[in-house]
């Protein structure tokens, strides 16, 4: 076993998504069964009380690799010295609360966050954003934060990679593990693409194995797009334990390495990969090795992606617009 503990933070740590995702990074879903990890977890003033409550339970789950925990809701010292951040905690919409206002509400938290990770996280620093809007609140951090690489936020669109195999399973009656090369392009929004046209079952091309554009353009985009609307509607609040699992699988496999033959959706910083706007943080295929993802290069694209693809884009420049009017562009 490793001597050295990962650090680790996570926001919003008394909410759902904490809920489920500190007993799995607990028990080392995320950093494997040989590396004990410290948790760090940030919280408003008013959910500390709760959040010590998590705590005890934490405690009592006596997982051998949980070296520490330490609450707070002062982001410079519950940053300090973090190998990784979870960034979960996030402003809802409220009632009467326009799209600028949640922008405006969460341009605030993400801008402070985004500091003190630059003041005082450790150099391997990793950052997922998983609270809403995740793309453009991984850019409003990335931004405030000049002395980390840009690179090294990324936002989650791990869960709608996943929402998309589960559909492609269930449509093709065969288990998740025999599907691979899916991609989610753009943001997590309805308007994201998820993109079959690459995707295999082992060596067979999905498009050879299911020729249905009306299924395609019907039944399949717009439920993996408004899954998340879905699961508000039937749960009462939005989706919990899969969105802390999705939020594991994107950090484990950035560190740990993605499978040979395969790659998986993440949102990074735009290269101008094809032909995404530089800068904004998007969605795309990525592969990881050795701690280090990379955009997966040289797919082709049919104009029906092409199309996709720029519309979710757009949607992510007008956000980057408006948070750059709210002056939260560092
Ligand atoms: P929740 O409301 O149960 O918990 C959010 C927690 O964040 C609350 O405990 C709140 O006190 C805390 N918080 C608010 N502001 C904070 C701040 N400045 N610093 C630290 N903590 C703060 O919500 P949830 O269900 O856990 O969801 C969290 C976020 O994840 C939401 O924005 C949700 O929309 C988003 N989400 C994203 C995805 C995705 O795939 N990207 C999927 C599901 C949910
Ligand atoms: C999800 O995709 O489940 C969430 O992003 C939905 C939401 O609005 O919290």
């Amino acid at each position: 076993m490793s001597s050295t503990p990962i650090k680790v933070a996570v926001t919003g740590a008394a909410g759902q998504i904490g809920y489920s995702l500190l007993f799995r990074i607990a028990s080392g879903d995320l950093f494997g069964p040989h590396t004990p990890v410290e948790l760090r977890l940030l919280e408003i003033a008013p959910a500390l009380p709760a959040l010590e409550g998590v705590v005890m339970e934490l405690l009592d789950g006596a997982f051998p690799l949980l070296d520490s925990v330490q609450i707070g809701d002062n982001p410079e010292k519950v940053f300090d010295g973090v190998n990784a951040a979870l960034l979960v905690g996030a402003r809802p919409r409220g009632p009467g609360m326009e799209r600028r206002d949640l922008l405006e509400a969460n341009g605030a938290i993400f801008s402070a966050q985004g500091k003190a990770l630059n003041n005082g996280a450790a150099e391997d620093l990793r950052v997922v954003v998983t609270g809403n809007p995740a793309n453009t609140n991984a850019l409003i951090a990335l931004s405030n934060a000049p002395d980390i690489p840009a690179s090294r936020f990324t936002a989650l669109t791990r869960l709608d990679h996943n929402r998309a195999l589960a559909q492609l399973a269930a449509k093709l009656h065969c288990p998740v593990r025999e599907l691979n090369r899916m991609t989610i392009w753009g943001n997590h929004s309805a308007s994201q693409y998820p993109d079959i046209f690459s995707a295999r079952r082992g060596e067979q091309s999905i498009s050879d194995l299911i020729d249905d554009q009306h299924w395609l353009e019907q039944e399949f985009i717009p439920t993996v797009a408004n899954r998340g609307a879905a699961i508000i509607a039937a749960r009462g609040s939005s989706s919990a334990a899969s969105a802390a699992s999705a939020t594991i699988d994107h950090l484990r496999d950035w560190v740990l390495g993605t499978p040979n033959q395969d790659w998986v959706s993440m949102a990074v910083p735009s290269d101008g990969s094809y032909g995404v706007a530089e800068g904004i943080v998007s969605s795309f295929p990525c592969t990881a090795q050795d701690g280090e993802y990379r955009i997966v290069p040289d797919l082709e694209l049919n104009d029906f992606s092409r199309a996709r693809i720029d519309a979710s884009v757009s949607e992510l420049l007008e956000e980057r617009e408006a948070v750059t009017q709210l002056g939260f562009l560092g």
